[in-house]
């Protein structure tokens, strides 16, 4: 028998605002809209609260979450912040840039997966904000999908994820960005590191900080694993086998049989038929990461016997985020 529907999805109502706030103070689950993806949250000094999000999303601890304050002073709170650390935030924040630094002691290990690092955003979601702010928690907050599958850009992706295994849903719209934050190791203010690539740029990280930052290496290596343990390359696969191709020529194409999906950055030119897709008319990059996910899932649920993505070229920093994202989707590890 198929599970039973047990999460509600709220209008942000200022009484529905009051309640999930109650809810998150209270050690429960409300996942809601940010302006990268939908979270998962939790009060993050609640350990037990944490735990419960690891069951809902069935993630492995050894995946640390991230965790989402509403002000410098509340971040001050839960890591140590170095002058640079703070001159990044006081640039970036609120906004879709998550900062790895070490952690204070009252942030449960759970959180962190035992690492004396923690990772903290301030995000820029109204609505999220509101939440941090009414609950009066830092809330710990994971993409809210079941582990392994695409992040969620709609309260629609939540509910068809996780329906069967929280109860609340804040529905806040499409999420603006589409694509998860950037994620910048500054352990060591001398060593800053990218640790996954986003909306926000390394070339403009190293403007402020004043020097270069550390590019991110797609291949994980053990080493980098134990720093990054949640950056398991599976982590966005869809079910369908995407493949990817760095250009579809007419001829690659010409071998791709008619129930297999192409996917595209930019409308194709001259080219038609029921299994050719695109996210963007233009090549628009933040249009491109806006749609990835919800197309990831379309064609997912499409039945396409595979999908051939073409990636982004370029190294413009939402390029590099999107084709990470499908990167990992195509990664097909043994689970
Ligand atoms: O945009 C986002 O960052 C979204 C929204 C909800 O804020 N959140 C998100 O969380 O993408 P999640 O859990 O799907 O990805 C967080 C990643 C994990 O894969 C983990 O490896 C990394 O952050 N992380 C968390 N704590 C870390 C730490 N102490 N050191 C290194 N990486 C860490
Ligand atoms: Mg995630």
């Amino acid at each position: 028998m198929p599970a039973k529907r047990t999460a509600r999805v709220y209008r942000p109502t200022s009484a529905n605002m009051a309640r999930l706030a109650k809810v998150l103070a209270q050690g429960g689950l409300v996942a809601a809209p940010t302006e990268t993806v939908y979270g998962l949250a939790a009060d993050a000094l609640n350990a037990k609260a944490c735990r419960a999000i690891f069951r809902a999303k069935g993630r492995p601890a050894s995946d640390p979450l991230i965790v989402h304050v509403g002000s410098l002073a509340q971040a001050e709170t839960i890591a140590e912040f170095s002058e640079c650390a703070r001159e990044v935030a006081k640039t970036f924040w609120p906004g879709p840039l998550t900062l790895v630094l070490p952690k204070k002691s009252r942030v449960p290990s759970i959180v962190t997966s035992g690492l004396p690092s923690v990772a903290v955003r301030m995000p820029a979601h109204q609505l999220f904000r509101d939440l941090i702010r009414r609950s009066g928690c830092p809330l710990a907050a994971p993409s809210a999908n079941p582990f392994g599958y695409v992040s969620p850009t709609t309260a629609e992706h939540v509910l068809t994820g996780l329906g069967t295994r929280i109860e609340y849903i804040l529905d806040g719209g499409p999420a603006k960005i589409g694509v998860e934050s950037t994620i910048l190791d500054l352990r060591d203010p001398c060593r800053p590191a990218l640790l996954r690539p986003g909306f926000i740029s390394i070339k403009a990280i190293g403007a402020v900080l004043g020097q270069g930052v550390i590019a991110y290496r797609r291949k994980v290596r053990p080493r980098h694993a134990a720093i990054a343990p949640g950056m398991l390359e599976h982590h966005y696969s869809p079910r369908t086998p995407l493949i990817l191709v760095k250009k579809l020529t007419r001829q690659s194409m010409g071998r791709i049989s008619t129930d297999e999906a192409l996917l595209f950055l930019k409308k194709p030119e001259g080219l038609s038929g029921k299994n050719i897709f695109w996210l963007t008319e233009d090549g628009r990059l933040e249009q491109a990461a806006h749609r990835l996910f919800k197309m990831l899932r379309q064609l997912d649920d499409g039945h396409w016997g595979k999908i051939h993505a073409e990636l982004i070229t370029g190294n413009a920093s939402l390029a590099l985020a999107v084709n990470d994202r499908l990167t990992r989707a195509a990664a097909v590890l043994p689970l």
